[in-house]
């Protein structure tokens, strides 16, 4: 499913930029929301918040992203202009179509970006977008994060960002190469993971919209290779989880062209107090390299605001070679069901 994804994402920019699916994003740009109000659990929560990334910094129109699970209990305050976003791969997540049930009983707008056509939150929407990742099997998401991610980007494409759709359509197409690209360098994601798996713990950090992607490449290690993972904001370490870094703990950061040096210098820290650096950073970054225990260079140049997905792809990959390394069950971790119908 991970090696799946370049196709889809180029199926789903003909789709959406050529075909069909050009009138689906006509009919939602004339939606005039006042406030996004996004829900979502577990890998599409973080698709979410890339999400917000996209439609806050391209359409500045806020958005507040809830775990569903806590979104419906916590008596939320929801205005008449705000409208519901769903993310969900199966559409079928008690607490998501939960929150969109109380949306909905509040009488305003709702919205999914959805893998399942038909599904219960596919039926009960207003409004679909279809992410068109074909049947995900997999209990940990790999290909639905990246396709919800760049729904998320059309969405907010269609509500108005001033970006030339030829651009727009191009960065999609160069996103696709560039994950076949990286997936083509997987064994050495592999010999990475090799040399890290046993370590005590890991913490993966990004900032800004790796962010998200560092909270997601946790939970996809955790899941798959059971080891502990955490996702954290890279300035963010110094405020209490610094104190568990020794030579036994491993930081997997993740590296962008935005706000470079303040990201090497949280990594820093870390080197200073014997941690093993893993860092996922632009290829030309001499700093990246210079921190770095083990280095996977990346490629961002002309993907902007797509970069999110593309380093998430390496995550992904050193997930799997980690588990694998680990001798897990890949596709069905224990504890876990593909589906969570039930509170
Ligand atoms: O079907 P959904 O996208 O609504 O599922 C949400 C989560 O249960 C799901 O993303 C879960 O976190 C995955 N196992 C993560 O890999």
């Amino acid at each position: 499913e991970i090696y799946e994804q370049p196709g889809l994402i180029r199926a789903l920019t003909k789709y959406y930029f050529d075909g069909e699916g050009q009138e689906t994003l006509a009919n939602i740009s004339n939606l005039k929301p006042g406030r996004f109000l996004v829900n979502a659990c577990g890998t599409a929560n973080y698709a979410g918040l890339v999400i917000k990334d996209y439609i806050e910094n391209f359409n500045r129109i806020p958005c507040q992203v809830d775990l569903a699970s806590e979104f419906r209990y916590r008596n939320p305050l929801i205005l008449k202009d705000d409208i519901g976003l769903f993310v969900s791969q199966s559409g079928e997540t008690a607490d998501t179509l939960a929150a969109q049930n109380l949306c909905k009983q509040s009488g305003i707008k709702t919205l999914s970006i959805v893998n399942v056509e038909g599904s219960t939150l596919y039926r009960d929407c207003d409004h679909n977008l279809l992410i068109r990742a074909g049947i995900e099997i997999g209990v940990a998401s790999t290909k639905a994060f990246t396709q919800q991610a760049l729904t998320g980007r059309l969405l907010s494409h269609a509500l108005g960002d001033g970006v030339e759709k030829k651009k727009l359509k191009d960065k999609f197409n160069l996103l696709a190469t560039r994950i076949d690209e990286l997936l083509s360098r997987a064994e050495d994601l592999k010999s990475i993971a090799e040399s890290i798996h046993n370590y005590k713990g890991f913490f993966y950090t990004g900032r800004g919209s790796l962010f998200p992607v560092a909270l997601e490449g946790a939970l996809k290690l955790k899941e798959i290779a059971y080891v502990h993972a955490e996702g954290y904001a890279s300035g963010e370490l110094k405020h209490g989880p610094i104190a568990l870094i020794d030579e036994e703990m491993v930081n997997i950061a993740l590296v962008a062209p935005e706000l470079l040096d303040k990201t090497i210098s949280n990594v820093e820290e870390i080197k200073a107090r014997k941690g093993i650096i893993v860092v996922i950073g632009p290829e030309n970054d001499a700093n990246s390299k210079r921190v770095s225990d083990y280095f996977f260079p990346l490629n961002y140049e002309g993907l902007g605001e797509l970069g999110a997905v593309y380093c998430n792809v390496a995550n992904q990959i050193l997930a799997y070679y980690m588990a694998r390394f680990k001798g897990t069950d890949i596709d069905k971790p224990r504890n876990l069901a593909k589906s969570v119908t039930v509170e």
